[in-house]
This record gives C-alpha cells, structure tokens and sequence, in this order.
C-alpha cells in the first residue's frame, strides 16, 4: 500500500493577519496538488477564516488545533467541530501533549474529541506519544497503547478509516531533539501492528505522521521509514522556507 505523505504545520498559539497571508502565499507558490506529498496546516481559530479565504480551491487543506465535544450551547471561549466544519476544516488535531499536560485533557476525553470531530464530519488527526521519564523507564509502548486504546474502545476500529495518527514523543516537541528515524519507526511500527491486528486493511491503509523537531535536514531520512507517512511540524511550519524544505524533502 502506498500512503502519501502529509506535511501539516501545527502553528500553536503563534501568528498574525499578516504572517498568515504570507506563509500562505509562500506555500501556495512553492507546492503543487501534483507534489509527492499533501499539505495541511493548523492556526489558531481567529485565522481560520482567512486560511480559509485565501486556501480554499487550492491543494492545502486546514484545520482546526482542537475542539470543544458538544455541538453548540452555554461554553464560553470553546469551538466545536461544527463551526470548524463550517470554515472549511477537514481537520482537527485531538490529543496534542500540549492539551493533555496544560490543559489537563485525560484519554478518555481524547476520546470525546475524537469521536465529536467525526461526528462534525471531520478527520481527527490523534497525537499520542511518552515523556521522556516513560520512555526512559521503558513505558513508551505501554503508553501509546494506553493513548490508543482510550480511542479504539470508544470508536471502534472501523472509525480509524477516517483518521490520521500522529506519534510525537513529548520530549521531542519544540525541544530541538528529534526522534531518531529507528526510534520512530520502531513505534510507528508498533502502532500500525497493534491496529493491524484488529483490521488489516484500515491499518494499511492509515497514514501515521512523526512529530518532534521534523525540519529540512532530518525529514528525508524519517519519511523514507516504512511506517512514518508524514510529519506533525510545529516550529519549521512557521516560515514558508522551514516548512516548504520538509515538503521537498519527499522523495
Ligand atoms: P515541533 O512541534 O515541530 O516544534 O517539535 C511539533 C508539534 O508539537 O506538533
């Protein structure tokens, strides 16, 4: 089975109306809908709709950083996948180590979101990964099965059709040290064999994307591992050179 490649840039709590449409432009101009790999991108929701504006038509597609489970009603502050379903998203991160660990968001309600974001019609993209202390205590596969399996508990596989899984080891996340291509794959390996022997065509099919410090120099060597379809980017998405530098290091 041959998975393409997705490059999708989680921009964070970073940008403005200006960087936006620069990035933006940048991008559009230095990829194509006939590039080896597709194209996401994640800013906050204030510049949804003009991701959107300038976006939509195009090659790249957007989403949303996260979502709030219910539908709509009495929750100040919060967007549900129905509003990012209405500015175009066809995504959203669920998961992220950030929300987890600052946010407090526990498996289960990783779950709610996963489950809510396909219910709105969107395609989660599910970030699991350990701390360092887990992996140094040999926890790392535990974890991510645990993270895992918060979700296939509650969605069943079949739902895993219409996701993308994301591996970022919490250690690696915007510290600059990144994952090395065995390590990743060793884990990439071990989710897609876990998912593998519950359907084997979902999991074949299901594009799993490395996250943790991917930029120009190390993409080449992570995407050219078996399982790793691609790469969660978070500080090399902020420039259209970072970013479009992974992008063409899809062989
Ligand atoms: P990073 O972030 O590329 O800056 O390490 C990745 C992420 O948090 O998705």
């Amino acid at each position: 089975m041959m998975r393409k490649i997705l490059v999708a840039g989680n921009w964070k709590m970073h940008g403005s109306k200006s960087m936006v449409r620069s990035l933006l432009d940048g991008l559009l101009a230095g990829s194509s809908a006939q590039g080896k790999a597709d194209l996401a991108v994640f800013p906050s929701f204030p510049y949804l709709s003009l991701a959107e504006s300038i976006l939509s038509g195009s090659h790249i597609q957007w989403g949303g950083q996260t979502l709030n489970p219910n539908a709509q009603g009495a929750h100040t502050g919060e967007t549900s996948g129905n509003m990012l379903v209405d500015m175009g998203c066809r995504y959203v991160l669920v998961g992220h180590s950030e929300r987890r660990a600052i946010y407090g968001e526990s498996d289960e309600d990783v779950a709610t979101r996963f489950n809510a974001a396909q219910d709105a019609g969107l395609e989660p993209v599910l970030c699991v990964g350990e701390t360092l202390e887990e992996r140094e205590a040999g926890e790392t596969e535990a974890v991510v099965e645990r993270q895992l399996d918060a979700v296939i508990n509650r969605v069943g596989i079949d739902a895993f059709s219409r996701a993308i899984i994301a591996y970022e080891p919490v250690w690696a996340i915007g510290t600059g040290l990144t994952a090395s291509p065995e390590q990743a794959q060793s884990v990439h390996a071990f989710i897609r064999d876990k998912l593998l022997s519950l359907n084997g065509i979902i999991a074949d099919q299901l594009r799993i994307l490395y996250g943790g410090s991917v930029k120009g120099s190390n993409a080449a060597e992570l995407f050219a591992q078996g399982d790793i379809d691609g790469g969660l980017v978070g500080g090399a998405s902020l420039t259209a050179e970072d970013f479009l530098a992974i992008y063409n290091a899809v062989a």
